[in-house]
């Protein structure tokens, strides 16, 4: 990054510049190209702001510099480019002394911050992935907290586009896990964050406002009116309730039960998307600030309503009808949970996920049940339903075709989700808990449908004492090994040993998330890869470094491993935009002279 400075420096004569046309100066931290024009001297950087060709090569012609590798066209006096995709070409200050001509060899942004701040705005407007790029580490590189850059983007999402969308949930995904990542990966996350809610906005109408209703009704009846809306797919009506939820002051928790409840009206609804996108929507909150709580929550209304319920589809009514199954269970939850109030030490997380991967729906519901009984609060079910659904994952077979990863990953995902609303609810009204166990009974049902899966199951490498030593052992090398293996199609197997290797050694489960990270931000990752990642790094935290944990790391790696390499078309833009502003050289063979 070019700093503050007052230093000019010397091009040459005047007359010399007349002769020539244009010289170069190399000041600072970049070549400067200073041009002569009809009668006025102008300087700018000589690295196209594009790909870095020089732009001493290209030509001038009405008071316009049009570079001559991809031809963007830029204002000489400027800097302002004709081509938004090409960005903006830097210019410095130029002065005339005695005849000979001095250029200040430092950027002209008084603000660096402001700067780059406008800078986003622009790029994510007219979806320009390399201003993007620059923008985010002009950013971060003159100090604005992630943070606010992650607020910046959010409510660009929300306001230009009608309703929440894959980049938003991309976005708080990478914004949850920032804080795992090293300062250069922190980078390419907010990149991708940002690229895929501009992506999302482009061309898509943006949101129109709404408003509270004028009454402040009590928070049972504001819960009542969003799950009669949502049953009748009465958007506007639903909004306005939500919206009024919110100007009423409902807690988050509240505000979660709330929506819990209408959402899970439906069953497993647009196969788990509605429900993950509600949550991403709270997480994305807690991330930049509930004032915006009006401008971000309502964005997850439509989805909702709009939903698809399982109900609708046979797999969930025939043989079994496995939307009756739930519904029956649930009269009997209230009573359940009374019983088991008085037990809060229950412990059976890992124990009931294994009896979520049975093969008889009506076990597992009772399964479910006992637990209740026995004292398992709705988070703990929560996450003994991510657990089995990460150990669907785990142990998916090489035999079933390439799209079933996304079976698995559906419910993965409901299943983190239904974790974190219940663990935000919580479990101080016990009313709360029947409908939020509806989440549980459907991401159940979900589990069930999808045991074909592991059918045979992949072998968990690791488990019972494998050593694995046909595998390296430091922790670098593992994860070079990893790297190496996310560079070939088809390493399933060998990512999951190499997880289980690094973890069973006892080494940094940091490290090796870390790695997993850097896996996923350097490829044109699909919306399926960030969700899975995020997830994992989630359910791993309620775990910790235990089996369990081994176990949902493997499924990460798995899932990963099976969805690379891309063609890493982002990362070149993101390296390309580092470059640029670190000064380099892109061109420098095409540069020499
Ligand atoms: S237009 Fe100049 S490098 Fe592409």
């Amino acid at each position: 990054m070019d700093a503050p400075s007052k230093e000019f420096v010397l091009a040459g004569s005047l007359e010399e510049l007349k002769i020539k046309g244009r010289l170069v100066v190399h000041g600072g931290h970049r070549p400067i190209l200073v041009i002569y024009d009809r009668g006025r001297v102008f300087a700018l950087d000589n690295r196209c702001p594009h790909m870095g060709f020089p732009l001493e090569r290209g030509s001038v012609e009405d008071g316009i510099l049009t570079c001559h590798w991809h031809h963007a066209r830029f204002d000489l006096e400027s800097g302002c480019t004709f081509d938004l995709w090409a960005d903006d070409v830097p210019i410095c200050p130029v002065e005339v002394r005695n005849g000979d001509v001095w250029v200040k060899t430092t950027l002209t942004h008084a603000d660096f911050a402001a700067h780059w701040h406008q800078r986003l705005a622009n790029g994510l407007a007219h979806d320009l992935g390399l201003v993007i790029a620059k923008a985010m580490h002009g950013q971060l590189a003159a100090g604005v907290p992630q943070a606010e850059i992650v607020r910046e983007v959010a409510l660009f999402g929300a306001q230009n586009r009608d309703g929440w969308g894959v980049g938003l949930t991309i976005l708080t995904a990478l914004a949850n896990i920032l804080p795992v990542l090293p300062e250069e990966e922190a980078y390419l996350a907010l990149f991708h964050g940002a690229r895929r809610v501009a992506a999302d906005c482009d061309g898509e109408a943006p949101r129109r406002e709404r408003a509270p209703l004028g009454s402040r009704p009590d928070p049972a009846a504001l819960k009542r009116w969003l799950r009669r809306w949502t049953n009748v797919r009465h958007r506007e009506a639903a909004e306005r309730t939500l919206l009024t939820a919110i100007a009423a002051g409902l807690s988050p928790a509240e505000l979660a039960d709330a929506l819990f409840a209408a959402e899970t009206e439906r069953a497993f609804a647009d196969t788990g998307h509605s429900l993950d996108f509600i949550n991403k929507a709270f997480e994305c909150l807690d991330l930049v600030g509930w004032q915006h709580a009006a401008a971000l929550l309502p964005t997850v209304v439509g989805q909702m309503v709009a939903a698809r319920g399982a109900e609708e589809s046979t797999a969930w009514r025939q043989p079994v009808d496995l939307v009756a199954l739930c519904e029956e269970s649930t009269s009997e939850l209230a009573d359940l949970f009374a019983a088991g109030r008085g037990s809060r030490d229950w412990s059976g997380h890992a124990a009931l996920a294994q009896e979520l991967l049975g093969d008889d729906p009506a076990r597992i519901v009772d399964a479910l049940k006992e637990a209740i009984r026995a004292g398992a609060a709705p988070a703990d079910l929560g996450q003994s339903l991510a657990y089995a659904a990460a150990l669907r994952v785990a142990r998916f077979g090489n035999a079933n075709e390439h799209a079933d990863w996304e079976t698995a990953h559906h419910v993965f995902t409901y299943a983190n989700a239904v974790h974190q609303m219940l663990t935000r609810i919580g479990t101080a009204n016990i009313d709360t808990h029947v409908t939020a166990v509806r989440g549980v009974l459907h991401g159940a049902m979900a589990l069930y449908l999808a045991r074909y899966l592991n059918v045979p199951p992949a072998r968990i490498p690791g488990d019972g004492g494998e050593q694995l030593d046909d595998l390296p052992a430091d922790p670098e090398t593992i994860g070079a090994a990893l790297l190496d293996a996310f560079d070939r199609q088809r390493q399933v197997d060998l990512a999951a040993s190499l997880v289980a290797r690094h973890l069973t050694l006892g080494h940094s489960p940091q490290a090796l998330i870390a790695t997993l990270a850097h896996a996923v931000l350097r490829e044109d990752a699909g919306f399926h890869a960030y969700q899975m990642l995020e997830a994992g790094v989630r359910q791993f935290g309620a775990w910790g470094d235990t089996d369990e944990g081994r176990h949902i790391l493997i499924a990460v790696a798995r899932y990963l491993a099976a969805h690379s390499p891309t063609e890493r078309a982002s990362l070149q833009t993101a390296d390309s935009a580092r470059r640029l502003m670190r000064g380099g050289e892109l061109h420098q063979e095409a540069g020499s002279s």
